[in-house]
């Protein structure tokens, strides 16, 4: 019999950052972790040197870009052929950009496509292995950024004509919140207890976030430069997410935003079921195409 306590964990934007940390963490702790990234060779280096820290060789890596959703799809048909079930999905991979709206190459806004959409088709297409573990857990990574930007534009969700970075960011991390409150609410009404859905905010951590918005965007030198001295290590940024992952006190708890280790409490303005259902049927409808595979989209 194998240990029960072990774990087979999938984080995603592993390659570098909080994710990377995050998968060292819990390869530390003796689980299976296989860590996605985007590109080849970062994530293979990233797989080497989690294994070499960790002394734990059942971590595996898997590539895929995932701002496209017909990438999404085939990386969650890879998991779905290569593992029997998931315990913990990590939906942490993230990107922030410059100040000029950049359009994937199936048209979408980059930042909602990567932050908001890719979380919520990944989640829906990999349920079934999950359901197949005894007690499962999906840990969304968000951000505090998400009321940054005043009360999100919901007649133009992907911000053709709204755009700004501070808008693209802030309102993908509000989004994707809300995606995840539903995603709770809807398998609790359909009887699956054996999943629980939570949201995590990692702080203000030193990592490669902001590479596309520096460069791109004049004030964010500035303003990085006076967030230095308050930035955290990755290390200290996957903690919130490691706990909600694997932690034994954390057992059951579902439907929650949790940062610095502990319970948030949201402002009840951010908080709209109106807003929640336009996000998620504007989502279902942008990934219709790919959602056939037991999803708990359907009503
Ligand atoms: N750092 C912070 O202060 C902070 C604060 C709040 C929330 N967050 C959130 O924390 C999460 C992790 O961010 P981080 O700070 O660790 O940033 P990071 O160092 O840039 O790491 C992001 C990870 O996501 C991957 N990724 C980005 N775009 C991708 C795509 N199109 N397809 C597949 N993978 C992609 C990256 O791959 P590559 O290695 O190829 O780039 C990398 O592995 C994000 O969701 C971010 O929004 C961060």
């Amino acid at each position: 019999m194998g240990d029960p306590n072990r774990r087979t964990i999938l984080i995603t934007g592993a390659s570098g950052g909080i994710g990377k940390q995050t998968a060292l963490a819990l390869a530390e702790q003796g689980h299976v972790v296989i860590m996605h990234g985007r590109n080849p060779g970062k994530t293979r280096q990233a797989r080497e040197w989690v294994v070499e820290r960790s002394g734990n060789h059942d971590v595996h890596a898997h590539v895929a870009d995932l701002s496209l959703m017909s990438e999404v799809s085939r990386f969650a048909a890879e998991m779905r052929s290569r593992y029997d079930r998931l315990d913990v999905l990590v939906n942490n991979a993230g990107g922030q950009f410059g100040g000029d709206r950049e359009v994937t190459e199936e048209g979408h806004e980059r930042t909602f496509a990567i932050n908001t959409l890719q979380p919520f088709l990944l989640t829906s297409l990999l349920l079934p292995l999950l359901e197949r573990s005894p007690s499962a857990r999906i840990v969304t990574v968000s951000s505090e950024s998400y009321r940054q930007a005043g009360l999100p534009m919901l007649d133009d969700i992907e911000l053709e004509h709204h755009y700004t970075m501070v808008r693209a960011y802030a309102f993908s991390k509000l989004y994707v919140w809300w995606l995840m409150r539903r995603f709770d609410a809807r398998l609790k009404a359909s009887g699956i207890t054996n999943v629980t859905v939570n949201t995590v905010e990692p702080g203000a951590a030193l990592t490669a976030l902001q590479r596309d918005s520096l460069t791109k965007t004049p004030f964010m030198l500035p303003l990085l430069i006076l967030w230095l001295p308050f930035m955290r290590t990755a290390r200290h940024g996957a903690r919130t997410s490691v706990l909600m992952a694997a932690s034994p006190t954390v057992e059951g708890v579902s439907g929650e935003f949790w940062g610095n280790r502990r319970p948030k409490r949201i402002d009840t303005k951010w908080v709209s079921e109106e807003g929640e259902r336009r996000i998620w049927d504007y989502c279902e409808q942008a990934c219709e195409s790919y959602l056939h595979d037991g999803s708990v989209t359907a009503d």
